[in-house]
Order: C-alpha cells, then sequence, then structure tokens
C-alpha cells in the first residue's frame, strides 16, 4: 500500500466502517474489559453493572494468550464462550481481540528467538507484555495459528461485532531474524548493493558493503550511526509490524467477512507511520490518555483526535482507551477533576468519534496496572467516578443526531512520519526543534480561533483546502514540494515552519540556497542555520514596528521576491527576515524561519487565514473555549478555569439537555453544549 492509496474524503464509503457497529446502537460506550482476572460470579455484577451504565461495548480478550493456550497446542475456549454468551444475552457487543501483544512464558522459553532484542543486543524477556519480535516465523506461525482457531470458534457468535488485532503495535527488534527480513526489505527497495551504498553515503566513515550479509540493523555502535540507515530501518521496522499485523488481519478477514477490523493506534506515536497502516482496518481507533498536569493537553488532544479522523480518511472513529481519571504510568498521576471525564469524552465527538471507551472496566487488584483508574473503582460503583460513568453513558443516548457525520476542514496541515524520523536523528544543529512541538505549536492558534484541522501526509490532494500548514518538511520529496508549489500557484495559501526542504528522501542534504525545492514558491532563500543561545530570546519586530520575540532558531535568509514581514532586531541577523509573504501565481506562501512565540504565530495564524478567507466556528471565543462543527452541531467546550459567555449567531437546542438557548450561552469551566439550530 503506497500513500498514494489513502483514503479521501471524495472516496466512496466503504462497506464496513464505525457505521456496522452504530446501526442499530447509536454511539458506543464501554471499555476493556478483563475477566479473566475475576471469579465468575464477578462477571454477572459486571454485566448488570454495564447495562446500567448505558454500556454497549467491550473489548475482550486483550491479554488472554496464556488463558486460551495454557500450553503448546492446548486450547482453553470455555470460559472465553460463556463470557461473550453472557456480554451477548445481554445486548453489549463485544470487540474481540487477538491475544497476540503478550504471548505466555512458555513461548519465550522454548522459542526466545521469538523475543525481542533492542539495539545493544540485549533479549527483553517475559513477565510483562510486548516480548515479541514482528519478524520472527516462530511467533508469526504460533500467533496465527490461535488467530484461525479464534475466528473460527467465534465466527457468527452474535456478541461479535468487532475484531481488535493485537495491541498498540510499536515493537522495534534488532535480533538476526529481524536483520534478515531488514535485508530482504532493502533489496526490494534497492535492488543491488551498489544503489543501497550510494543511498546510504556509506563512502562516509568507511562504511561501504561488500556483501548484503555484512547489513545488520542500526546496532549501538561506538558512535553516530549513519542517518541513512536508521532511516530505513523506522521504515523497515513500521513495514514489519504492518506485515504482521495484515497476516493476522487477512486470517480474521477470511472467517468474518462482515466484522469490522481494527487495531489501537497511539496518536503522535513515532515508531509507526500510519498514514501506511490507516487504509488496511475498516475502523481507525485511538487511545489517548491526556495529562491532566499538561495546561496544553485540551489542543493536545483535538491535534491527535483530527489526526486519527484524518487517517480515516474523514470517516467516523473510535476512541478505543481512555481513563476514567489518573494513569499509573507517569512518575505522578493526577486524577481527573470533577466533569473532566465528560468533557474528554465529549471533546471526542466534536472531533468525529462515534464510539468511547475507556480502560478499563473494573480496576485490577495485581499485576502492573492496579492503581490505574477504571469505570469501577477498587472501592466499587457506589465512587464519584462510576456515577461521572454512570451519567455519561446516559447522555450520550441524546447525541444520537452526531452519529455518522463529518467534521469539515477547510485547513490542512502536513505531517509525515519519515520526515519525523530523519529530522529527529543525531548529529543536526540543534535538537532542541522537535516534530510534535512543531506541529503543536502551529495547531493551537488555528485550534483557539475554532478553525478545525484536518492533518494529511505530504502526497495529499489538497484542492479542497484553502489554507495548508507545514509546521516542518524537513524531508521533502521533489514530486511533493512540486505539489506545494502547484498548490500555491493555483491560489493556495500555504504557511511553511523553518528547517523544512532540508534533505531528500535518503536523508541526503540538497544542495544550493535552502529551502532548495520551495525557494521559488517561497520567494526566499538562505544560507545557514543559526540555532540560538537557550538563555535568550530572539527578538523581532513586525513591520509596523511592534516586537515579539523567538526562541531557538535563525536562518541566515535574502527576500528574493517575497515580502519581510517580520526581521530580526539583533545581532548578525539585524534587519534580515524572520517571516515572509510571498505573492506566488494567484496564492500566497508564508515562511517562518524562527520559533515565534504563541501570541506571535497567533497574529501570524490570523494573518495567513485572512489571506486565505477562512474563519472560525465562531467570530468570537473566549481564551480556553473550543469551538468545533460536526454535521449540524456546533460543540462548545470550556477547557478554562473560569465561567465564560460565549455569543452564538442563531437560537438553537442543546442536544445534552434539550433545553434552548438565546443568543449567548454561558458555560462553568468543563461544561459542554452541543447546539443544533432551531428552525
Ligand atoms: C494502553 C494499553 C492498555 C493499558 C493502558 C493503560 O497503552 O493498550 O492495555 O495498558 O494503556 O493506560
Amino acid at each position: 500500500m503506497t500513500v498514494t492509496e489513502q483514503p479521501t474524503k471524495d472516496s466512496p464509503p466503504p462497506r464496513l466502517g464505525m457505521h456496522t457497529l452504530t446501526a442499530g446502537r447509536g454511539l458506543l460506550f464501554g471499555g476493556d474489559y478483563n475477566p479473566e482476572q475475576w471469579p465468575e460470579h464477578v462477571w454477572v455484577e459486571d454485566v448488570e453493572l454495564m447495562q446500567a451504565a448505558g454500556v454497549n461495548l467491550v473489548t475482550v480478550g486483550v491479554f488472554s494468550w496464556a488463558r486460551i493456550e495454557p500450553e503448546p497446542g492446548a486450547r482453553d475456549f470455555g470460559w472465553l464462550d460463556r463470557v461473550l454468551d453472557l456480554l451477548g444475552s445481554a445486548g453489549i457487543a463485544v470487540d474481540l481481540a487477538t491475544p497476540t501483544a503478550s504471548p505466555p512464558p512458555w513461548l519465550g522459553h522454548r522459542w526466545p528467538q521469538t523475543l525481542p532484542v533492542d539495539e545493544s543486543g540485549h533479549r527483553l524477556w517475559y513477565g510483562s507484555r510486548n516480548q515479541f519480535c514482528p519478524s520472527s516465523p516462530v511467533y508469526r506461525e504460533r500467533a496465527l495459528a490461535l488467530v484461525t482457531d479464534l475466528a473460527d470458534r467465534y465466527a457468527g457468535h452474535p456478541a461479535l461485532a468487532l475484531w481488535h488485532v493485537g495491541n498498540e503495535y510499536g515493537q522495534v527488534c534488532h535480533c538476526d531474524d529481524s536483520a534478515a527480513a531488514f535485508r530482504t526489505w532493502l533489496r526490494e527497495r534497492y535492488g543491488d548493493l551498489g544503489t543501497l551504498n550510494d543511498a546510504w553515503g556509506t563512502t562516509f566513515w568507511s562504511q561501504r558493503y561488500s556483501d548484503w550479509d555484512e547489513i545488520v540493523t542500526p546496532r549501538r555502535a561506538p558512535y553516530i550511526v549513519n542517518p541513512t540507515q536508521r532511516l530505513d530501518f523506522s521504515r523497515f521496522s513500521s513495514d514489519a509490524l504492518l506485515a504482521h499485523y495484515r497476516a493476522e488481519r487477512d486470517v480474521l478477514r477470511a472467517r468474518t467477512p462482515d466484522t469490522p477490523i481494527t487495531t489501537n493506534f497511539m496518536g503522535l506515536f513515532k515508531p509507526v507511520d500510519y498514514w501506511s497502516w490507516a487504509p488496511e482496518e475498516d475502523i481507525v481507533s485511538n487511545d489517548w490518555y491526556p495529562d491532566p498536569a499538561d495546561p496544553l493537553s485540551p489542543a493536545r488532544t483535538a491535534l491527535t483526535h483530527d489526526l486519527i479522523r484524518s487517517l480515516g480518511g474523514g470517516r467516523p472513529w473510535l476512541l478505543m482507551e481512555q481513563s476514567p481519571s489518573a494513569v499509573n504510568w507517569r512518575p505522578h498521576n493526577l486524577p481527573k477533576p470533577a466533569g473532566q471525564l465528560r468533557l474528554e469524552s465529549l471533546q471526542a465527538v466534536a472531533h468525529g468519534a462515534d464510539g468511547l471507551c475507556y480502560f478499563q472496566w473494573r480496576a485490577s487488584t495485581f499485576g502492573s496496572e492496579r492503581f490505574h483508574a477504571a469505570m469501577v473503582p477498587h472501592a466499587g460503583p457506589d465512587t464519584r467516578i462510576h456515577a461521572e460513568v454512570r451519567a455519561h453513558g446516559a447522555e450520550l443516548r441524546r447525541l444520537d443526531p452526531v452519529v455518522g457525520t463529518p467534521v469539515p476542514a477547510k485547513v490542512a496541515m502536513v505531517h509525515d512520519w519519515p520526515s519525523w524520523w530523519a529530522l529527529e536523528e543525531r548529529g543536526r544543529p540543534s535538537d532542541r526543534l522537535t516534530l510534535p512541538d512543531q506541529l503543536l505549536a502551529y495547531y493551537r492558534p488555528l485550534w483557539e480561533r475554532g478553525v478545525t484541522v484536518d492533518l494529511v501526509p505530504p502526497s495529499a490532494d489538497l484542492t479542497a483546502y484553502e489554507l495548508v500548514v507545514v509546521p516542518n518538511l524537513y524531508l521533502i520529496s521533489d514530486r511533493d514540494a512540486a505539489a506545494l508549489t502547484r498548490y500555491v500557484h493555483g491560489g493556495g495559501v500555504l504557511v511553511v515552519g523553518p528547517f523544512s526542504g532540508v534533505v531528500d528522501p535518503h536523508s541526503h542534504v540538497r544542495t544550493g540556497r535552502f529551502p532548495a525545492p520551495l525557494r521559488e514558491v517561497l520567494g526566499a532563500s538562505g544560507e545557514e542555520w543559526m540555532p540560538a543561545p537557550e538563555d535568550r530570546p530572539v527578538r523581532c519586530r513586525w513591520a509596523d514596528g511592534t516586537g515579539f520575540t523567538a526562541r531557538i532558531w535563525t536562518e541566515l535568509l535574502d527576500a528574493e521576491g517575497a515580502e519581510p514581514v517580520a526581521v530580526f532586531t539583533e545581532g548578525d541577523l539585524a534587519g534580515r527576515p524572520a517571516v515572509l509573504r510571498h505573492r506566488a501565481g494567484a496564492g500566497t506562501a508564508w515562511y517562518v524561519a524562527t520559533l515565534p512565540e504563541p501570541d506571535a504565530l497567533g497574529e501570524l495564524t490570523a494573518r495567513a487565514l485572512v489571506d486565505a478567507g477562512v474563519t472560525g466556528a465562531l467570530p468570537e471565543l473566549p481564551p480556553g473555549v473550543e469551538a468545533v462543527r460536526r454535521g449540524p452541531v456546533l460543540f462548545l467546550l470550556n477547557h478554562g478555569a473560569g465561567t465564560v459567555h460565549v455569543p452564538v449567531p442563531h437560537p438553537a437546542e442543546d442536544l445534552l439537555t434539550g433545553s434552548a438557548t438565546g443568543d449567548r450561552v454561558t458555560l462553568a469551566p468543563r461544561a459542554v453544549v452541543a447546539l443544533r439550530p432551531l428552525g
């Protein structure tokens, strides 16, 4: 699958998707259910509590390999039969997992070659989870045998609604099986060793390969490892995991062609290129755990949700895991204050989710996650968390009008995994310039203005968008650079952040003044990247004389037709452009050569939005209030600490309460309204 085969907004809706699940059920609500941790009498109480809480979907069996196959080749499905029968008879649909994320100890004990090896050559042992090598033939064979029996057993079971393949794929391995698979992958990519040597630049530091068998994964070495070797290994590792996912998926699809298939993503997760994965699933699902201690979490979460929706071509998605309150895997785990569970769930709905699930249903008493919050806490159902869960489950029934509806966006933000991998290699001008920070920096001012954003890969068709933002595209192909140029000439507005267009797909620096492939469209070019002292702000000035500060990064640039809308004011760069705007063809291109403070990036974003003729969901939004349109409904969510009044254009009904609004809406902290215009 290549990125050109991405689903787009115009692709016909696929046969299977969230609609397969929501038909007759409405919004999905539930969580991970691990009944194998409990005696059977608790299952009965669980199902009663689930029904009372409005739960209609649970994920079962994620970590049950050892329970189903207690010794090699054995099968114990009896307990799982009873779980599925119980849930099915209660009308609760099952998202049944292939339990292959955590093989039993017997697999690693008898076949240590199935265990992953880190870059230092250390084997990672059983006793936790994820201890598998995606390229191990033994792991593959054992996993597929189990998945085959699982699918044969539950095909046609009335409770089976969705397949959940593995869990949070991301394991990278450096073992000898992986090295062999890496060589096969490289042979397909390069054909012959000479081409590989050229692509990897092995003339440098005497790294030339004379035989394929000399090539290994980028294992720990005395000093900085070849960046192209590492980039290719990242590409390979994502593909190797995908190959395993596809093998399991194909077994399931052959036996249950009418049951949709997903695997749970992790947002902006670096090791896996989700643009290549998403088209291989029927439903895109995500696990997302906002940090209650992170003041930027509402914007970070919105960005993540927009990415997940975009991965599925704009179609509804499933929030597979979130926490009802504190997690247990950060060093210090804040609980969610009252109302936060609801606010965060509804934020996902606003951004296109048609299902909201939690990790997990009942809190574990043993194991590594016994201090992770759950929908039923250790203290039982008579608790504030469970009360919030119940209230939330009940109110979701009121949101049926949004189910299946789209979240339209006129702004696209470009995100590319290989460029991310290449950017963050060692040995660059500054490791303070990171991709997630850049994405959030450019996303935030759009989010604050109620502007919805789609994420797109660099190869996407951009014609549907009025504004395209490229926070960073360090690695860019000639073809993608030409497409961005055409987009601007055709009337589009483009904003490009610093250190973009630097290397080609082999991660070789492009020669000539930078950014070489975007120089013409940006109407500017540079000769030196100049990271700034970390303890001193970079001072800049807009053309109207007002000042702002930036940080970390500057570039020595000349305008070549672009108008410098802001300049640096100090040091060697005094008077040189910091931000440029270029009329090119029928469109406009902006280039930003530093990391402006948030207010300045807000100012720049506001101007680019004017160029693009794009306005937010509402003309006026108090700080902390998020506004998102989904289908006929305008969601307003107050992430701020104070009560606010938001003017709204039309009388509307708040779907969540059934009450009518006037010309303004009052929102207490953590309040949400879902406004459907009246009349
Ligand atoms: C997810 C994982 C779950 C559980 C959860 C805890 O990453 O899929 O199994 O570990 O985190 O937050």
